[in-house]
């Protein structure tokens, strides 16, 4: 019987002792489907809520990938008309060109079948005449440019009085300094750098001229100066003086009332000299009751006048002036000097029409300009400003026709 009991308790005892463990398991096993289901229904959600926003993605896409496809098209319509604007343009442009090219060149080939006719009466070789129809021919075709713009301001340094003159020889890059309106002296440095890195006038050579020079009229080219000298009051002459020989090589007498100025705001000036890529230049006055800036093409070898215009650009408020591939630039100011600018144009090919001449605006500096020089290699200006030294680089473009 005591086997029997113990037995029997132990099996009841083992029974509820496994009860107990899976009760225990089944309790461990719930709490993890629990917390299984719940990790569950949070993917769940997460999911879900990746699904709408994945949705939502795609529709603001498509809805971007549409505005994109339509300013494409758009785009594409806009290339399609720039395309055919510039294929009008170039064909235009082409079209100036075969206008501008001949023209430009027939009005000179006139002039030097002409000289060829005269030529043949003086009894000159007929080769001679060829070469001098070729270099005329390729140098006038060149030369078909218009300012467009002031590009750069250097200030240089500042040498001497209020007024004066410098340049610079296009030839042999000396640079040739005039102080004041009227001397005999002239300054020659052997550069422009040489001129900058100078302290005054002290490292220069000194040129001391047969006569005087008077105003701001002075210019350099192929080491030949040219001047304005006003002998006893009256007249006017233009002296051609060989810088290398040291030596008057001629002169030529100009017709005109001594009391015309050509520019008013600079009244030393009585004429005005400029070298440009077509030749040498005088900008003078007839006489006082005259109101226009006339202009005479000179031939820079014998000083024999070619031609004579009226350019029907005032003298009153008138600065300086310069000429530019035969265009002639005149510079008006103030009395109370303010912004210097172009405000006359004067084509003597009439190739510039007065809707295409630049109204330039100089930069606002000091004083008033005493003169300006251009120079055709560099293309630039030569500025004289209350005693400052200034160089303007030009911008060009090609003169159109009409
Ligand atoms: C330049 O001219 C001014 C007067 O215009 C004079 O005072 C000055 O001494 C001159 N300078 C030189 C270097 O000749």
């Amino acid at each position: 019987m005591k086997p029997v009991l113990v037995l029997l308790v132990s099996t009841a005892w083992t029974f509820t002792g496994a009860q107990y463990y899976y009760q225990g398991l089944m309790d461990y096993l719930e709490n993890r489907l629990l917390a299984i289901e719940d990790r569950m229904q949070f993917w769940h959600e997460q999911s879900r809520r990746y699904h709408t926003e994945l949705l939502d993605f795609k529709k603001l896409t498509a809805e971007t990938m549409d505005g994109l496809r339509n300013e494409h098209s758009m785009l594409f319509k806009d290339l399609e008309g720039a395309a055919v604007r510039v294929d009008q343009v170039e064909r235009e442009m082409d079209y100036v060109e075969t206008q501008t090219s001949p023209r430009a060149c027939a009005n000179k080939a006139d002039k030097v079948v002409e000289q060829g006719v005269w030529g043949l009466q003086e009894s000159r070789g007929v080769e001679e005449e060829e070469d001098d129809w070729e270099e005329l021919h390729s140098r006038v075709s060149d030369c078909v440019e218009i300012i467009s713009g002031i590009r750069s301001v250097k200030i240089l340094k500042r040498v001497g009085g209020p007024k004066g003159v410098w340049t610079r020889d296009p030839r042999s890059s000396k640079v040739y300094v005039f102080n004041g309106t009227s001397g005999d002296i002239i300054y020659q440095f052997n550069s422009v750098r040489d001129f900058s890195r100078s302290p005054g006038v002290t490292s220069s050579r000194q040129i001391r001229l047969p006569s005087d020079w008077s105003g701001a009229g002075g210019a350099v080219y192929n080491d030949y100066l040219y001047y304005i000298q006003q002998e006893g009051d009256i007249d006017l002459q233009v002296v051609k003086y060989d810088l290398l020989s040291g030596s008057v090589t001629d002169i030529a007498m100009f017709p005109v009332d001594s009391h015309a100025t050509v520019y008013s705001l600079n009244s030393e000036t009585v004429a005005d000299l400029a070298v440009d890529d077509e030749g040498l230049w005088l900008l003078y006055a007839t006489s006082d009751s005259e109101p226009n800036i006339n202009l005479a093409k000179m031939d820079p070898a014998t000083l024999d006048i070619e031609q004579i215009w009226d350019t029907r650009c005032p003298r009153e408020n008138a600065e300086a002036a310069f000429v530019v591939c035969g265009t002639v630039y005149v510079v008006y100011n103030t009395r109370l000097p303010s912004r210097s600018r172009v405000q006359c144009v004067f084509d003597v090919n009439d190739m510039v029409i007065s809707e295409e001449a630049p109204l330039l605006y100089f930069p606002r500096r000091y004083g008033a300009h005493a003169s300006l020089k251009y120079n055709p290699e560099e293309k630039q200006l030569y500025g004289w400003d209350d005693g400052y030294q200034i160089i303007y680089r030009l911008t060009m473009k090609r003169k159109l026709l009409v």
